[in-house]
């Protein structure tokens, strides 16, 4: 049975199911749409958060086709009273919160001359900040249960750089951090905390940040490198996202999961070149590659 209820929405009462209960942020697309998808099949009731509802729907009735259990909460990560919102109608419908999927997010490119800063503090609100007051808000149900797992959805954007990409590296180089600390703090509570880095994944998130790099800085001083660095790289040779879905759901399976998985093309090799070559290197690959 899929359902939608949330900000704006009257919520609707339904059966609790006894089933294990995942949020799954940027549920809309990509990473997050394959990983609900792949959650459901093995049998967990997903919970499905964004803000494009009508795509939501159409993932929740696919699921429901399958024999699984969706409900639809349209969330914008920066807005407080959604966040809030999401994890009270969870608790409230679904009694339980075993996994959090923290996938929503977006790479924000573009030049640091170049880039308004309230754009930055947008990248940062959305990748790190509305990331991090979810999990603060799932956090207390999963201890009180002694058992979770979250799972954020980083990037090899996190160990290493690209060009123009400067405040979307710095969110995900943050994200790295702050997960290994969470990871110290909340073990002791049954809690699993779990990176994922994506290598290349053919997703909207490229189209959303070339276009985005075009605009900001596709016509000033930066331009003739910015082109370069567009045209050879828009041609996608990326992975399918239903790679990562796999992986996550291996690690919400597993008992004791790795903090951290690199998964998808280029994400093992360009994470080993940048630390066993160091920066010398890593910096004269990239230019090759322009
Ligand atoms: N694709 C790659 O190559 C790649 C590589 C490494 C890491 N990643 C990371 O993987 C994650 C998922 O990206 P993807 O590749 O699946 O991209 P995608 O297809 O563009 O999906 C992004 C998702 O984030 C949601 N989102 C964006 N802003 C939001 C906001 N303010 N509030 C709520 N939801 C929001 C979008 O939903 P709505 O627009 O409907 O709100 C969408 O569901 C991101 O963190 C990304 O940085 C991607």
């Amino acid at each position: 049975m899929s359902e939608r209820t949330g900000s704006g929405d009257s919520a609707r009462k339904r059966s609790r199911p006894a089933k294990k209960t995942a949020i799954v942020t940027g549920a809309s697309s990509g990473i997050g749409e394959a990983t609900a998808e792949a959650l459901a099949t093995d049998g967990l009731a997903v919970v499905l958060a964004a803000r494009r509802v009508e795509k939501l729907d159409s993932l929740a009735a696919r699921i429901e086709s399958i024999g699984g259990d969706a409900l639809v909460v349209p969330t914008d990560m920066t807005v407080e009273s959604d966040l809030v919102s999401l994890v009270e109608t969870v608790i409230d419908e679904c009694g339980r919160i075993d996994v959090l999927v923290n996938g929503a997010g977006f790479g924000l490119y573009g030049s640091v001359e170049e880039t308004p800063i309230d754009e930055a503090r947008h990248q940062f609100e959305v990748n790190l900040f509305g990331l991090a007051r979810l999990t603060q808000l799932v956090i207390p149900h999963m201890r009180e249960a002694g058992r979770g797992t979250i799972i954020n959805i980083s990037s090899m954007g996190g160990k290493i750089w690209t060009p123009f990409g400067a405040w979307y590296h710095a969110t995900k180089h943050a994200l790295e951090g702050w997960s290994d600390c969470l990871r110290y703090e909340v073990a002791p509570h049954g809690i699993d905390v779990v990176v994922i880095e994506p290598g290349s994944i053919d997703t909207e998130w490229g189209d959303i940040m070339f276009d985005g790099l075009l605009e900001r800085s596709g016509d000033g001083p930066y331009a003739e490198l910015v082109h370069e660095f567009v045209n050879s790289n828009r041609a996608g040779s990326g992975s399918d996202p239903t790679v990562v879905a796999t992986t996550i759901r291996n690690a919400v399976r597993a008992t004791n999961p790795n903090p951290r998985y690199a998964v998808g093309a280029y994400a093992k090799p360009l994470i080993g070149l940048r630390r066993f070559g160091g920066d010398r290197v890593y910096d004269r690959v990239v230019e090759y590659l322009l």
